[in-house]
Protein backbone atom coordinates (compact mmCIF):
# COMPACT_ATOMS: atom_id res chain seq x y z
CA UNK A 1 0.00 0.00 0.00
CA UNK A 2 1.21 3.44 -0.86
CA UNK A 3 2.83 5.50 2.13
CA UNK A 4 0.74 8.64 2.91
CA UNK A 5 2.89 11.92 3.59
CA UNK A 6 1.62 14.80 5.08
CA UNK A 7 3.13 17.81 4.19
CA UNK A 8 2.44 21.48 6.66
CA UNK A 9 2.98 24.39 5.51
CA UNK A 10 3.39 27.29 8.24
CA UNK A 11 3.15 30.28 5.98
CA UNK A 12 0.41 32.51 4.41
CA UNK A 13 2.77 32.70 0.99
CA UNK A 14 1.59 31.16 -1.92
CA UNK A 15 4.85 30.26 -3.99
CA UNK A 16 6.97 31.61 -1.10
CA UNK A 17 9.72 29.53 0.07
CA UNK A 18 8.26 27.20 2.73
CA UNK A 19 5.70 26.70 0.26
CA UNK A 20 7.89 25.80 -2.53
CA UNK A 21 10.03 23.64 -0.49
CA UNK A 22 7.11 21.62 0.86
CA UNK A 23 5.97 21.20 -2.50
CA UNK A 24 9.49 19.83 -3.61
CA UNK A 25 9.33 16.89 -0.60
CA UNK A 26 6.36 16.25 -1.54
CA UNK A 27 6.74 16.05 -5.04
CA UNK A 28 9.74 13.71 -4.68
CA UNK A 29 7.69 11.07 -2.40
CA UNK A 30 4.69 11.22 -5.27
CA UNK A 31 7.62 10.44 -7.94
CA UNK A 32 8.32 7.55 -5.25
CA UNK A 33 4.52 6.23 -5.40
CA UNK A 34 3.40 8.03 -2.20
CA UNK A 35 0.37 9.23 -1.66
CA UNK A 36 0.57 12.77 -0.58
CA UNK A 37 -1.70 15.59 0.61
CA UNK A 38 -0.36 19.40 1.10
CA UNK A 39 -2.24 21.27 3.95
CA UNK A 40 -1.95 25.01 3.99
CA UNK A 41 -2.38 25.71 8.13
CA UNK A 42 -3.59 29.32 7.61
CA UNK A 43 -6.26 27.99 5.54
CA UNK A 44 -8.16 25.91 8.18
CA UNK A 45 -9.54 27.13 11.86
CA UNK A 46 -7.05 26.37 14.70
CA UNK A 47 -8.19 28.62 17.29
CA UNK A 48 -6.03 28.92 20.62
CA UNK A 49 -6.16 26.51 23.52
CA UNK A 50 -8.53 27.52 26.39
CA UNK A 51 -6.67 26.08 28.71
CA UNK A 52 -9.86 23.88 30.09
CA UNK A 53 -7.57 20.70 29.76
CA UNK A 54 -10.76 19.23 28.87
CA UNK A 55 -8.29 17.19 26.15
CA UNK A 56 -6.42 15.67 29.15
CA UNK A 57 -9.18 14.96 31.34
CA UNK A 58 -12.12 14.45 29.39
CA UNK A 59 -11.16 12.94 26.10
CA UNK A 60 -11.94 15.43 23.87
CA UNK A 61 -11.03 19.03 23.40
CA UNK A 62 -14.31 21.55 23.89
CA UNK A 63 -12.93 23.10 20.29
CA UNK A 64 -14.91 22.38 17.45
CA UNK A 65 -12.57 23.63 14.92
CA UNK A 66 -10.38 21.51 12.55
CA UNK A 67 -7.66 20.59 15.36
CA UNK A 68 -9.41 17.24 15.94
CA UNK A 69 -9.74 16.27 12.04
CA UNK A 70 -6.03 17.46 11.25
CA UNK A 71 -4.92 15.42 14.32
CA UNK A 72 -6.92 12.35 13.03
CA UNK A 73 -5.00 12.70 9.55
CA UNK A 74 -1.61 13.33 11.31
CA UNK A 75 -2.67 9.50 13.15
CA UNK A 76 -3.08 7.97 9.78
CA UNK A 77 0.03 9.54 7.52
CA UNK A 78 3.13 7.56 7.50
CA UNK A 79 5.24 10.75 7.48
CA UNK A 80 5.41 14.36 7.81
CA UNK A 81 6.96 17.42 6.34
CA UNK A 82 6.17 20.48 7.58
CA UNK A 83 8.25 24.32 7.01
CA UNK A 84 7.59 27.31 8.27
CA UNK A 85 8.94 30.72 8.13
CA UNK A 86 10.85 32.80 10.45
CA UNK A 87 8.75 35.88 12.04
CA UNK A 88 10.68 37.37 14.78
CA UNK A 89 13.18 35.41 15.42
CA UNK A 90 11.49 31.84 15.45
CA UNK A 91 8.79 30.09 14.00
CA UNK A 92 5.42 31.92 12.35
CA UNK A 93 2.38 31.78 15.23
CA UNK A 94 0.65 28.94 13.92
CA UNK A 95 2.96 26.68 14.96
CA UNK A 96 3.47 27.93 18.49
CA UNK A 97 -0.79 27.94 18.17
CA UNK A 98 -0.54 23.81 17.30
CA UNK A 99 2.00 23.13 19.52
CA UNK A 100 -0.28 24.53 22.61
CA UNK A 101 -2.88 21.97 21.29
CA UNK A 102 -0.80 18.88 21.29
CA UNK A 103 -2.36 18.20 24.99
CA UNK A 104 -5.22 16.99 22.68
CA UNK A 105 -2.85 13.84 21.92
CA UNK A 106 -3.45 12.40 25.27
CA UNK A 107 -6.64 10.25 23.87
CA UNK A 108 -3.75 8.98 21.21
CA UNK A 109 -1.12 7.40 23.00
CA UNK A 110 -2.16 4.09 22.62
CA UNK A 111 -1.95 4.17 19.26
CA UNK A 112 0.85 6.54 18.03
CA UNK A 113 3.36 5.12 16.16
CA UNK A 114 6.48 7.78 17.23
CA UNK A 115 8.65 5.57 14.71
CA UNK A 116 6.71 7.68 12.04
CA UNK A 117 9.98 9.74 10.16
CA UNK A 118 9.14 13.85 9.98
CA UNK A 119 11.41 16.51 8.87
CA UNK A 120 10.75 19.91 9.31
CA UNK A 121 11.98 22.88 7.12
CA UNK A 122 12.83 26.54 8.42
CA UNK A 123 12.64 29.16 5.99
CA UNK A 124 14.42 32.35 7.27
CA UNK A 125 15.83 35.62 5.68
CA UNK A 126 19.30 35.51 7.29
CA UNK A 127 21.12 32.64 8.92
CA UNK A 128 22.10 35.24 12.06
CA UNK A 129 18.44 35.78 12.79
CA UNK A 130 16.76 32.03 12.77
CA UNK A 131 17.76 31.00 16.80
CA UNK A 132 14.72 29.23 16.87
CA UNK A 133 13.56 27.59 13.83
CA UNK A 134 14.93 24.08 14.25
CA UNK A 135 13.55 24.13 17.60
CA UNK A 136 10.39 24.70 17.55
CA UNK A 137 9.34 23.39 14.33
CA UNK A 138 11.07 19.60 15.73
CA UNK A 139 9.15 19.87 18.76
CA UNK A 140 5.92 20.41 16.50
CA UNK A 141 6.57 17.11 14.93
CA UNK A 142 7.56 15.16 18.38
CA UNK A 143 4.04 16.43 19.77
CA UNK A 144 2.25 15.24 17.31
CA UNK A 145 3.91 11.76 17.31
CA UNK A 146 6.54 11.88 15.39
CA UNK A 147 10.42 11.40 14.91
CA UNK A 148 12.52 14.08 13.66
CA UNK A 149 14.93 12.39 11.03
CA UNK A 150 16.33 15.28 9.58
CA UNK A 151 16.13 19.04 8.71
CA UNK A 152 16.91 21.86 6.66
CA UNK A 153 17.54 25.22 7.28
CA UNK A 154 16.96 27.88 4.43
CA UNK A 155 17.72 31.21 3.53
CA UNK A 156 15.61 33.43 1.18
CA UNK A 157 14.00 36.67 2.33
CA UNK A 158 12.00 36.95 -1.06
CA UNK A 159 9.26 35.06 -1.81
CA UNK A 160 10.56 32.25 -3.94
CA UNK A 161 13.16 33.00 -3.99
CA UNK A 162 15.17 29.86 -2.71
CA UNK A 163 14.39 28.32 -6.12
CA UNK A 164 17.84 30.36 -6.39
CA UNK A 165 19.46 28.30 -3.83
CA UNK A 166 20.49 25.13 -5.20
CA UNK A 167 21.70 23.78 -2.48
CA UNK A 168 18.49 24.11 -0.37
CA UNK A 169 16.10 22.55 -3.53
CA UNK A 170 18.71 19.60 -3.68
CA UNK A 171 18.40 19.21 -0.08
CA UNK A 172 14.15 19.65 0.36
CA UNK A 173 14.46 16.43 -2.31
CA UNK A 174 16.45 14.53 -0.43
CA UNK A 175 14.45 14.87 2.32
CA UNK A 176 11.59 13.76 0.04
CA UNK A 177 13.88 10.42 -0.22
CA UNK A 178 14.46 10.15 2.97
CA UNK A 179 10.99 9.98 4.53
CA UNK A 180 10.36 6.90 2.08
CA UNK A 181 13.66 5.17 3.13
CA UNK A 182 12.77 3.11 6.24
CA UNK A 183 17.09 2.49 6.10
CA UNK A 184 17.05 5.97 6.32
CA UNK A 185 20.07 6.83 8.64
CA UNK A 186 18.92 9.86 10.91
CA UNK A 187 20.77 12.91 10.88
CA UNK A 188 23.81 12.95 12.99
CA UNK A 189 23.79 15.87 15.44
CA UNK A 190 26.43 18.28 14.83
CA UNK A 191 28.72 20.28 17.86
CA UNK A 192 26.53 21.03 20.75
CA UNK A 193 22.99 20.20 19.95
CA UNK A 194 20.44 18.07 21.59
CA UNK A 195 20.79 14.70 20.14
CA UNK A 196 17.20 13.79 20.65
CA UNK A 197 15.77 16.81 18.92
CA UNK A 198 18.35 18.21 17.64
CA UNK A 199 17.80 21.42 19.40
CA UNK A 200 20.52 23.98 19.97
CA UNK A 201 19.42 26.02 22.87
CA UNK A 202 20.48 23.94 25.83
CA UNK A 203 21.00 25.13 29.58
CA UNK A 204 24.32 24.65 30.82
CA UNK A 205 24.07 23.48 34.29
CA UNK A 206 28.07 22.80 35.24
CA UNK A 207 30.86 22.50 33.61
CA UNK A 208 30.09 18.91 32.62
CA UNK A 209 26.07 18.88 32.38
CA UNK A 210 23.45 20.38 30.27
CA UNK A 211 19.33 19.86 30.01
CA UNK A 212 17.76 20.50 26.32
CA UNK A 213 15.80 24.25 26.93
CA UNK A 214 12.98 22.11 24.22
CA UNK A 215 12.73 18.42 25.13
CA UNK A 216 14.51 18.69 28.52
CA UNK A 217 16.85 15.54 27.92
CA UNK A 218 19.58 15.57 30.00
CA UNK A 219 23.13 15.49 28.53
CA UNK A 220 26.21 15.36 29.47
CA UNK A 221 29.01 17.62 27.54
CA UNK A 222 31.95 15.68 26.05
CA UNK A 223 34.91 17.34 24.47
CA UNK A 224 33.06 18.27 20.95
CA UNK A 225 29.29 16.93 21.54
CA UNK A 226 26.37 16.22 23.84
CA UNK A 227 25.77 12.43 25.19
CA UNK A 228 22.12 11.72 26.38
CA UNK A 229 22.31 10.70 30.12
CA UNK A 230 21.81 7.08 31.11
CA UNK A 231 17.99 6.38 31.97
CA UNK A 232 16.54 9.27 29.89
CA UNK A 233 13.37 8.69 28.29
CA UNK A 234 12.17 11.92 26.02
CA UNK A 235 9.33 13.94 26.88
CA UNK A 236 7.60 13.20 24.17
CA UNK A 237 7.20 9.07 24.06
CA UNK A 238 3.92 7.81 25.00
CA UNK A 239 4.82 5.98 28.17
CA UNK A 240 6.55 9.48 29.35
CA UNK A 241 3.34 11.31 28.48
CA UNK A 242 1.27 8.93 29.96
CA UNK A 243 2.85 9.11 33.39
CA UNK A 244 3.17 12.99 32.83
CA UNK A 245 -0.58 12.58 32.54
CA UNK A 246 -1.08 10.72 35.37
CA UNK A 247 1.75 11.48 37.99
CA UNK A 248 1.23 15.31 37.31
CA UNK A 249 -1.79 16.94 35.59
CA UNK A 250 -4.50 15.01 36.91
CA UNK A 251 -3.07 15.12 40.43
CA UNK A 252 -3.44 19.51 39.90
CA UNK A 253 -7.19 18.54 39.76
CA UNK A 254 -7.63 17.17 43.39
CA UNK A 255 -5.32 19.91 44.85
CA UNK A 256 -7.07 22.21 42.96
CA UNK A 257 -10.72 21.06 44.79
CA UNK A 258 -9.04 20.70 47.70
CA UNK A 259 -8.22 24.28 47.39
CA UNK A 260 -11.14 25.62 45.92
CA UNK A 261 -12.86 27.54 48.41
CA UNK A 262 -9.90 29.34 49.70
CA UNK A 263 -9.09 30.07 45.83
CA UNK A 264 -12.45 31.28 45.17
CA UNK A 265 -12.23 34.23 48.13
CA UNK A 266 -9.04 35.08 47.23
CA UNK A 267 -10.75 35.57 43.76
CA UNK A 268 -13.64 37.68 45.00
CA UNK A 269 -11.71 40.61 44.48
CA UNK A 270 -10.41 40.09 41.19
CA UNK A 271 -14.61 40.25 40.10
CA UNK A 272 -16.07 43.56 38.82
CA UNK A 273 -13.21 45.09 37.67
C1 LIG B 1 7.03 39.87 9.68
C2 LIG B 1 8.31 39.22 9.25
C3 LIG B 1 9.29 38.94 10.18
C4 LIG B 1 10.46 38.32 9.81
N1 LIG B 1 11.40 38.04 10.76
C5 LIG B 1 12.54 37.42 10.40
C6 LIG B 1 13.52 37.09 11.39
O1 LIG B 1 13.37 37.30 12.57
N2 LIG B 1 14.66 36.48 10.97
C7 LIG B 1 14.89 36.20 9.65
O2 LIG B 1 15.95 35.68 9.34
N3 LIG B 1 13.96 36.48 8.70
C8 LIG B 1 12.80 37.07 9.05
N4 LIG B 1 11.85 37.32 8.10
C9 LIG B 1 12.07 36.85 6.71
C10 LIG B 1 11.30 35.57 6.41
O3 LIG B 1 11.58 34.56 7.35
C11 LIG B 1 11.68 35.10 5.02
O4 LIG B 1 11.22 36.05 4.10
C12 LIG B 1 11.12 33.74 4.66
O5 LIG B 1 11.68 33.33 3.45
C13 LIG B 1 9.63 33.73 4.52
O6 LIG B 1 9.20 32.45 4.15
P1 LIG B 1 7.91 32.21 3.25
O7 LIG B 1 8.25 32.74 1.87
O8 LIG B 1 7.70 30.76 3.29
O9 LIG B 1 6.79 32.97 3.90
C14 LIG B 1 10.68 37.97 8.45
C15 LIG B 1 9.68 38.25 7.50
C16 LIG B 1 8.51 38.86 7.89
C17 LIG B 1 7.45 39.13 6.85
Amino acid sequence: MAKKILGFVGSKRRLGNSDVLVRTVLSKCADMEAEVEIIYLDELDIRICRGCLACAFKGACVQKDDMTELISKMLKADGLVIAAPTYLFSPSGIIKTMIDRALMMSSYLDEVDISRPAVSITVAGNKLWNPLGVEFLNQFCFAFGFSVIDYLEAYAPGPGEVTLNDDSMVSAEQLGVKLLDPEAKRRQPDGYQCPVCFSRCVRISDKDNAQCAFCLTESSIKEDRLEVKENQESFWTPDHRKRHLAEWIFVTKDRFMENRQQIKENLSKFRNK
